[in-house]
């Protein structure tokens, strides 16, 4: 993660524009965090400073950062020289010349909620790591619309570098949890979920891709004869995820133990050397499912005053039975602007983001939310609050 660590910061007035980066505001945690909102072309995140050592270090925040690390890098080296900031530790040095162009694979979510009116059969990878398999499967069948879901930014960015440097156009990447986006697509929209190696998670299981819901939505969004495909080198996991499967009353289910396949992923190869296993759980669906509602992002519909909401503000974790709340952290701009750091949604799959709080609007950053109904209650129970302090 790039970052660098100084012993002073001539914080200027905001906002500023320096070299390639425009810095519209700082706000600031009790004293010991702050963050700075950064833009650059279409990229807008925040940089991160923390008390550390008597100095401070200067970093991408983990919540917002890109999934291209070389807008990171020159926001940096921009907040750098525009602070006067001596560098005690940097790894942002030497400066690489890099073309600073957002790949075109990469998407946001609010391209889906948006603009993604797709035509085409869509296939989905859940996890796709190095991209060998996704990018095997695009090229192989130009005709689909192949949607990779990745929460690993290097990964995102790697792919999306590789879809440009061979040509691939038939691929959009998302920083997304898969679990939470199937619930997004519509109903007997797609061919194939790919979920090759899933993160086994034996410790924390509600990490786990594999679950009856999900396996239920994937049954949602999966055409007549369209099919979910788990490859694993984990008995565990792979026994796990039967289990869920079974738990359907009417199952087309298939079982293999070391099939190839005309591409082996990074994993696979690591696992055939050590002789590992590999089983692959494939469920074919039969059945047309119901059309569902079209998701759309969530909206604050108010203001709120900012100043009364940092007068009450109390880290609070309210949870319902599937839906949970967590405001963690409060940040101000000034009197009347300000951020909560907050996380919400399904307690087993929730998203991490802010709400920021300005003049003129309230809304979650960086990206929207999706409408998906537990993010839509725990949405809900925040506002509620809103209002409870407002009163
Ligand atoms: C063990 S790696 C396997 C990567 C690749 N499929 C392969 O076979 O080489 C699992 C990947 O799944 C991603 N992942 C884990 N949970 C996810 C989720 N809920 N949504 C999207 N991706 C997820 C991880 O970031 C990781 O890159």
């Amino acid at each position: 993660m790039p970052n660098f660590k100084t012993n002073s910061i001539a914080m200027p007035n905001f906002p500023v524009k320096f070299g390639d980066s425009e810095f519209l505001y700082q706000a600031v945690y009790q004293n010991e965090e702050s963050l700075i909102r950064v833009k650059q072309k279409k990229e807008d995140f925040f940089i991160q400073i923390r008390k550390k050592d008597g100095g401070y270090l200067v970093k991408a925040d983990k919540i917002s950062r890109p999934p291209q690390v070389v807008f990171v890098q020159q926001a940096l080296r921009d907040f750098r020289d525009l602070c006067g900031c001596k560098v005690e530790y940097s790894n942002i040095q030497p400066q690489k010349i890099r073309q600073k162009v957002k790949f075109g694979a990469l998407k946001d979510i609010n391209f889906f909620a948006n603009d993604f009116l797709c035509e085409q059969e869509i296939w989905i990878e859940v996890g796709f790591g190095s991209g060998r398999h996704l990018l095997h499967q695009a090229k192989k069948h130009k005709d689909i619309q192949f949607i990779g879901l990745e929460i690993h930014k290097p990964s995102l960015e790697q792919v999306a570098k590789l879809c440009e440097l061979q040509s691939v156009e038939n691929v959009y990447l998302l920083d997304y949890d898969a679990r939470i986006f199937l619930e997004f697509l519509k109903s007997n929209s797609v061919g194939k979920i790919f979920i090759h190696f899933p993160v086994p998670w034996d410790k924390k299981p509600h990490r786990r891709v594999i679950s009856s819901e999900f396996i239920g939505e994937s049954l949602r969004v999966l055409k007549v004869q369209g099919q979910l495909e788990l490859r694993t080198d984990s008995q565990k996991y792979f026994d796990y995820s039967l289990e869920e499967f079974l738990k359907l009353n009417i199952l087309n289910l298939h079982i293999n133990k070391n099939r190839d396949l005309d591409i082996s992923s990074k994993y696979e190869d690591r696992w055939r050397k050590q002789n590992k296993n590999i089983f692959d759980l494939t469920m074919v669906s039969e059945e047309i499912s119901e059309v569902n509602q079209k998701i759309g992002i969530i909206k604050f519909e108010k203001i709120y005053d900012f100043a009364n909401l940092q007068e009450n503000f109390k880290n609070i974790v309210k949870n319902e039975e599937d839906y949970f709340l967590h405001i963690e952290n409060i940040y101000e701009i000034n009197e009347n602007e300000g951020l909560l750091k907050i996380s919400f949604g399904a307690s087993e799959k929730n998203e991490r983001v802010y709400v920021q709080f300005l003049k003129d609007k309230v809304s979650y950053f960086p990206n929207n939310i999706l409408a998906t109904k537990a993010n839509q209650k725990a949405h809900n129970l925040l506002i509620d609050w809103l209002e409870e302090i407002n009163r």
